[in-house]
């Protein structure tokens, strides 16, 4: 890294970011912060709808939802139909796992690196149905795709019905090969429910390309839309299948919509709509800043951190290179996680998670356009003295 301008942020996009000076952030991954004009784009909306809330919410909004879904569906290559507003990721998984009908003995086959939420939803599923939640360890380093789909196999029987299994991984920070699971899967008459709560503004998204049969994604994480913006896309043949946490106007709607699937999921009550219709002011500003750009220095940064981690504690990096986009996890040497975390945060002002993960422990270094080699190498500094020797 270039140590002249070390300080700097990576990009100029990340001059616009209301993060705090005093505190190093490399916790993108967790809640992820926007950019000022994505925050003005939501004031812009609140207001509209303070100046006359009936016309707004009650006249404007399904036309401002259409057009604002219909720049989001762009944005990860999906067909506008097959895509609803939620308000996050966890929301989305929680539809599903509601609304899909399995027998006592049916198997939902996952991953052990899913996030805590989205497994417990599926705990919770299993309960009450009788189907079976089977969780395959897919075992550290990755080496190929290949050999991944192989070991994700190992869990497949005659009885699964679907794969859960992220896009990134939470606490691995790995990209997973959807589209060629997919594949598989389809070709052996298994759905796939795809948990892409970091993908949209990380990756390149193609959904109808990789077609899952279910993917739920978050605008408000590496898009940096305002907190509360997600989506749940699925494929035409399953939206009829698909039932709404909560039942409201759109459920045996007096004019229904186009789609019935879009009638029951986008009106949930009063609520403020202003995050799903700022996500195309979100989508603009990186494309005002060039944003394949900004990722790939994003990338760069975080492999260089990765690298001065792994080079800290000797320890081997958990996957090649091509496995990671914008965050990274490095195994770090037996440690109190909670202990780690608050001593980086309280005393050197850091704020990273430090992740218990199959009892083992790691870092998971996220980089947005805000940071700066500097900020890592606070980081490595800290934990060269924090680190057991
Ligand atoms: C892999 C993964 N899935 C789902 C979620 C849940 O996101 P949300 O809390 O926005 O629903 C997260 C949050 O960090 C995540 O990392």
């Amino acid at each position: 890294m270039d140590a002249s301008n070390a300080a700097q942020p990576l990009a100029e996009a990340g001059q616009h970011y209301l993060l705090r000076p005093d505190v190093v952030f490399l916790n993108h991954g967790s809640f992820g912060a926007r950019p000022r004009p994505v925050l003005d784009a939501a004031q812009h909306w609140q207001r509209e709808l303070e100046a006359q809330p009936v016309e707004f919410l009650g006249r404007r909004l399904p036309d401002l939802l259409r057009e604002a879904r219909a720049q989001v569906a762009r944005y990860v290559g999906a067909e506008p139909a097959n895509l609803v507003f939620v308000p996050n990721a966890t929301h989305g998984m929680n539809i599903i796992a509601r609304s899909l009908r399995f027998q006592p003995g049916d198997e939902i086959l996952s991953t052990d690196h899913e996030y805590g939420a989205v497994e417990r939803t599926w705990r919770f599923m299993s309960g009450h149905t009788g189907a079976v939640l089977r969780t395959q360890p897919l075992p550290l380093p990755m080496t190929t795709p290949e050999a991944l789909i192989d070991a994700l196999w190992q869990g497949v029987t005659p009885r699964t019905r679907l794969i859960v299994i992220s896009h990134i991984t939470s606490p691995t920070a790995l990209i997973f090969p959807i589209a060629a699971i997919c594949r598989r899967a389809h070709a052996e008459g298994i759905m796939v429910a795809v948990d892409g709560a970091h993908a949209p503004g990380q990756l390149e998204l193609n959904l109808e390309q990789i077609q899952p049969d279910f993917y739920v994604g978050n605008l408000h994480k590496w898009l940096s839309a305002p907190v509360g913006a997600g989506f749940l896309y699925a494929l035409p043949e399953h939206q009829a299948r698909l039932e709404p946490l909560v039942v409201s106007w759109g459920y045996e709607a007096r004019k229904p919509g186009p789609s019935r699937y879009q009638d029951y999921f986008e009106w949930i009550g009063t609520d403020d709509p202003s995050p799903y219709l700022s996500a195309p002011a979100a989508i603009a500003f990186q494309a005002q800043h060039d944003w394949p750009a900004v990722r790939a220095r994003c990338h760069a940064l975080a492999l260089h951190a990765r690298d001065a981690i792994d080079h800290l504690t000797g320890l081997p990096p958990i996957a090649p290179d091509a496995w990671f986009a914008q965050m990274c996890a490095c195994a770090l040497p037996p440690c109190d996680s909670e202990a780690l975390k608050a001593r980086l945060y309280d005393d050197d002002h850091i704020e990273v998670p430090i992740i218990d993960w199959n009892d083992r422990q790691f870092v998971r270094v996220s980089i947005q356009a805000y940071n700066s080699p500097a900020d890592v190498d606070r980081l490595v500094e800290a934990l060269a003295h924090r680190l057991p020797a």
